[in-house]
């Protein structure tokens, strides 16, 4: 079922990704929104008299439900209706892997759940099975909103301690940070994996990705970057989905440069590349600076359409994550980044300092030379501009 004015296709794909099959379609065209049952009654009620007479067991609204009109509709149609961000909770919640993803959808999941049980009573199990409802669906349906709310608190402040502990580990690492953003199946893990010939999880459904990976290279002016693959945007991603998952998202805030992989094949190119810069804006990720990686160009048919975008847009690259095509290119942009933030250094420090800093050269810098001269270590080189910053006071 779909609202006034929007194109079902991601919906399509989100269903899909969500494990379910389209049964059949109903679109309306209305001007505004029924305060009781988001369509009109009499399209609910056509809607209800088909899906009673076949084997469906659910209802998908391609747009937001209030609690009251998820409650009337599921008067009408007598099984489970859910709404965009349901089935976007639920898509996450079947994706989820890590503990720390797990938690911070459960969060999410729940917090969507809690209004929507008001006026309802306790009747937890009628949210039991199916799509909208993994997660915090079968083993907990004893909870009753008290105890909602008491779990809610309890996740939000381990979403906050993993918050804490990420700030923590962004102080003291050691590396520069890029991260992929895109809208979802735009293949920031394709990327990824050929970029380091790792294997993280490669899925041609939404939301393959929902905990960052993150990758160490080394790049070729002896650098070492660490590369972080991230959730999957969305149009509208969904706000309890944003709230829960900031500890992941602040991680694109920190790091050192952004790379926006876009489907060029896609047909909905440019409000993908609008909806990752709202997620972006919304994040507060809008200083860093950024190359837009134009992916599946083996996909996309007209070559000529690439090479425009390629002059529109400023600092951008055509590749193809899937055969490798245009990735040296791609290297050859991140190196130029890292290499106009290196300095010519020359310092002279204490040998029990020095041995210990040595690694975090080797990591960060090229040594051109290394010498022990009167209990201390000169060392001459190109070093990454935030660690010669560190160690000024050496300098000579
Ligand atoms: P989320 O985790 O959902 O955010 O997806 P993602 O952006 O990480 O995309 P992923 O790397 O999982 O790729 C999605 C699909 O696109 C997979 O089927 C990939 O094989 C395919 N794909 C990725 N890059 C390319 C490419 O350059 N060309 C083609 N033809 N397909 C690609």
């Amino acid at each position: 079922m779909k609202g006034p004015g929007k194109d079902l296709e991601e919906i399509r794909r989100l269903v899909n990704s969500a494990g379910a099959s389209i049964a059949k379609e109903f679109t309306q065209s209305r001007r505004r929104i029924d305060s009781a049952y988001y369509v009109g009654k009499g399209k609910a009620h056509e809607a209800a008299a088909f899906a009673s007479g076949t084997g469906c067991n659910l209802i998908i609204f391609d747009g937001e439900l209030s609690p009251a009109q998820q409650r009337n509709l599921e008067g009408v149609f007598d099984m489970k209706v859910i709404d965009r961000t349901q089935l976007i909770l639920d898509i996450f919640a079947q994706r989820a892997r890590t503990s720390e993803g797990k938690l911070q959808v459960e969060l999410a999941q729940l917090s969507h759940l809690l209004p929507r049980l008001t006026g309802r009573g306790v009747e937890l199990s009628q949210l039991a099975g199916g799509i909208g409802t993994r997660g915090p669906g079968e083993t907990k349906l004893e909870y009753d909103r008290r105890r909602i709310r008491k779990k809610i608190n309890i996740l939000q402040k381990e979403t906050e301690k993993i918050r804490e502990r990420r700030a923590a580990q962004r102080d003291s690492r050691q590396f520069p940070v890029i991260s992929l953003v895109g809208y979802t199946n735009a293949g920031k893990s394709t990327l990824l994996n050929t970029l380091t010939n790792s294997s993280v999880l490669v899925d041609d459904r939404l939301f393959a990705t929902l905990d960052p990976t993150t990758r160490k290279i080394r790049l070729p002016i002896h650098q070492d970057v660490l590369l972080s693959d991230t959730v999957g945007f969305i149009r509208k991603l969904p706000h309890q989905l944003i709230v829960a998952f900031r500890a992941t998202l602040e991680e694109i805030k920190e790091a050192d440069l952004l790379l926006h992989v876009v489907d060029v094949s896609s047909p909905e190119m440019e409000n993908e590349m609008h909806a990752v810069s709202t997620v972006l804006e919304e994040i507060g990720a809008v200083s860093q600076p950024v190359i837009t990686v134009f992916n599946k160009t083996d996909k996309c048919g007209s070559r000529e359409a690439v090479e425009r975008l390629l002059r529109i847009v400023p600092d951008s690259v055509a590749v193809s994550a899937l055969t490798g095509k245009g990735l040296d290119i791609l290297l050859d942009r991140i190196i130029h980044f890292f290499s106009g933030r290196r300095t010519h250094v020359k310092f002279s420090i204490p040998y029990d300092t020095g041995i210990k800093f040595l690694p975090v050269f080797f990591a960060r810098g090229e040594i051109l030379k290394k010498e022990f001269v009167n209990g201390r270590i000169i060392i001459e080189g190109i070093i990454d501009n935030e660690i010669a910053k560190k160690f000024e006071r050496y300098r000579i």
